[in-house]
């Protein structure tokens, strides 16, 4: 099954050979003026240049070739040399047909399925998120399910960031609080043999005690300010941290407090936001692999001694910065950042062996990636290419720069989710759409909007461009915005529910109004979304899609009564809305995005 922007391309292509021209001249578009074509090919054009013969000659001879198209109702010459297409009635319903059988609404799969880890969200221990988590997570579902969608193997990963400095800044501030914290750690930390299972059992529960989510959330930023100002407190931080990661018992043990509690709290968050990693692997799960790592860089070469230090330079002639070596090895003997993430590379390759890996994360960190990829060609830890850094721009306040709660704080997810669902549940108050929700389907559709408010609200917008957050406008039911994609679902759904109540059931579909060609170009444009959306890893594709799609139903529907129409003309306009409906939810569903039943 194809499209009609591939089998017309085809045909043309077909035409401009037959002309003696370059086929690939003979790709279609859609049309500038739909008011005037379905379709448009400018390649008389550039033929014209290359042939040095007259464009509107060329475009006389393809128009010849394609006039005996049976699919076509009209092909023009325009202006210097456009070809102008116009598609059959029956063209287009065929096509229509075509989409409304097909369980993928003419989405096509990927040739050959290659296998994709998405790295993505990227959620600290403890560290509040910043919106560029969000971003994050966000972007890399909706990744994430593309890619899967178009029939790749696709495994997301939160990356868990639990294994750096701000764990030892943690378990000094919770020590220093806590006297019984503080004597339990000796006591561990001295003991030789390990906990029993019963025992550890006891600990984690007498932590759960005294040292909850609240805490950790109060003592962070608290001590993460003294280990700026205070370099005493920062080195004893750093020594917890080694500490740690040398696995002292009673550290080790109040770091896995640390871990659990937060990832509980955060994937009840994410869970929320409809973004659910299929892996939660953390920086520390890597730390095995480290040591043999760090003797093999040695081994090949590649390890370089800086004041104490061990590195791998990166550099390359040509480069326009200088970029700045790998931190493999601290001159306190610690693994880095970019040392985990090397890690996990191998890790990867080990446990999954994807073809690419797609790290999802803030355009600020794009040098730290480009070093880390540079390193692992360089050891031949991954294929040249194979791993991509698929940064984004800021979410800004009113005041243009990265968002802040009105406290001036960093957004904590659980409270960002809150605040627009309450403005979502005021939204649906004051819409008054004339059906009365009990408590729990109200609840579920405010919680429906909020989150499509803030998902297409990030998606419309092409990754790379920064926006401001402005929840009065992402919440409207109006415009270019989320709450306004479920309307239009919704509204769909209602009119199947009362054709279905008056015993009528959609059927074949037939058009004839410009309306209905319009919707059926829309629906036939899907698989080039995706496609676009999947090459250049850009959601965006697939948000414009969606909300074109909503919009040309919303014409359709105010310009081609329905219910009141006799069959076969009604069961066709019901074929068309339930084909419309299929495509639109999962062309929200990509976005991680859910319509609820009524709104
Ligand atoms: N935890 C990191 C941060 O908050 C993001 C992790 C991104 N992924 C990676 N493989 N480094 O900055």
């Amino acid at each position: 099954m194809t499209d009609l922007k591939r089998g017309l391309s085809e045909a043309v292509a077909a035409a401009f050979a037959a002309a003696g021209l370059p086929a690939d001249l003979g790709r279609v578009t859609p049309s500038d003026r739909p008011d005037l074509a379905d379709f448009q090919c400018n390649g008389a054009l550039a033929a014209a240049k290359t042939a040095r013969r007259d464009p509107r000659e060329i475009a006389a001879s393809v128009t010849a070739t394609l006039a005996a198209d049976p699919r076509l109702a009209a092909v023009e010459i325009a202006g210097l040399g456009f070809i102008n297409i116009r598609v059959s009635d029956k063209t287009l319903s065929e096509r229509a047909q075509e989409i409304a059988a097909d369980p993928r609404a003419g989405a096509r799969l990927v040739d050959g399925p290659r296998r994709i880890m998405v790295d993505y969200g990227g959620p600290n221990v403890a560290k509040p998120m910043h919106v560029g988590h969000l971003r994050a997570s966000i972007i890399g579902e909706s990744i994430k399910r593309i890619y899967r969608f178009r029939g790749d193997v696709v495994v997301g990963d939160a990356h868990f960031g639990d294994w750096g400095y701000q764990m030892g800044l943690l378990i000094g501030a919770v020590m220093d609080e806590d006297a019984f914290i503080k004597a339990l750690m000796d006591q561990l930390n001295s003991r030789a043999r390990p906990l029993t299972p019963e025992e550890e059992k006891q600990a984690f529960s007498a932590l759960d005690e005294r040292v909850t989510l609240a805490d950790l959330d109060r003592l962070y930023p608290m001590a993460a300010a003294r280990g700026k100002s205070e370099p005493d407190y920062r080195d004893r931080a750093r020594k917890l941290t080694a500490e740690l990661q040398a696995k002292t018992q009673g550290y080790y043990l109040l770091w896995r407090h640390f871990a659990r509690v937060t990832r509980v709290a955060l994937e009840r968050d994410f869970h929320a936001l409809g973004i659910d990693f299929d892996l939660w692997k953390g920086e520390s799960d890597v730390d095995d692999l480290i040591a043999p790592m760090v003797q093999e860089l040695d081994a090949k070469g590649l390890l370089v001694n800086d004041q104490g230090a061990r590195i791998i330079r990166v550099a390359r002639e040509g480069d326009k910065r200088e970029l700045p070596p790998l931190l493999v090895v601290s001159s306190e003997g610690s693994a880095m950042y970019g040392t985990t993430d090397l890690a996990t590379i191998l890790d990867r390759r080990k446990s999954f062996d994807p073809s690419h890996i797609l790290y999802v994360v803030d355009q600020r960190q794009a040098d730290h990636f480009e070093i880390v990829f540079r390193a692992a060609y360089q050891a031949g830890y991954a294929r040249e290419g194979s791993l991509e850094h698929i940064g984004f721009g800021t979410m800004n306040g009113t005041d243009g720069k990265p968002f802040k709660t009105r406290e001036g704080g960093v957004l904590k997810l659980n409270d960002m989710i809150e605040m627009t669902r309450t403005k979502a549940r005021e939204r649906l108050r004051e819409a008054d759409l004339g059906i009365e929700l009990d408590p729990d389907s109200f609840e579920d559709t405010a919680q429906k909007v909020a989150v499509a408010a803030l998902k297409f609200a990030d998606l419309q917008n092409f990754r790379g461009t920064s926006y401001v957050f402005d929840l009065d406008r992402f919440s409207s039911f109006e415009g270019k915005t989320g709450p306004y994609l479920l309307y239009q679902a919704v509204r769909v759904k209602s009119l199947l529910r009362k054709a279905e109540a008056e015993g009528s059931a959609p059927g074949p579909i037939t058009v004839t109004e410009t309306a209905e060609r319009d919707l059926v170009l829309l629906l036939d444009a899907f698989d080039q979304a995706l496609v676009d959306a999947y090459d250049k890893k850009a959601p965006n594709f697939v948000a414009e899609h969606a909300f074109k799609l909503a919009q040309a139903f919303s014409k359709f529907y105010a310009a081609c009564p329905i219910l009141p129409a006799e069959p076969p003309v009604r069961t066709s306009r019901l074929g068309l809305a339930q084909v419309t409906l299929r495509q639109l939810e999962l062309a929200l569903d990509l976005l991680g995005v859910a319509a609820p039943e009524r709104m």
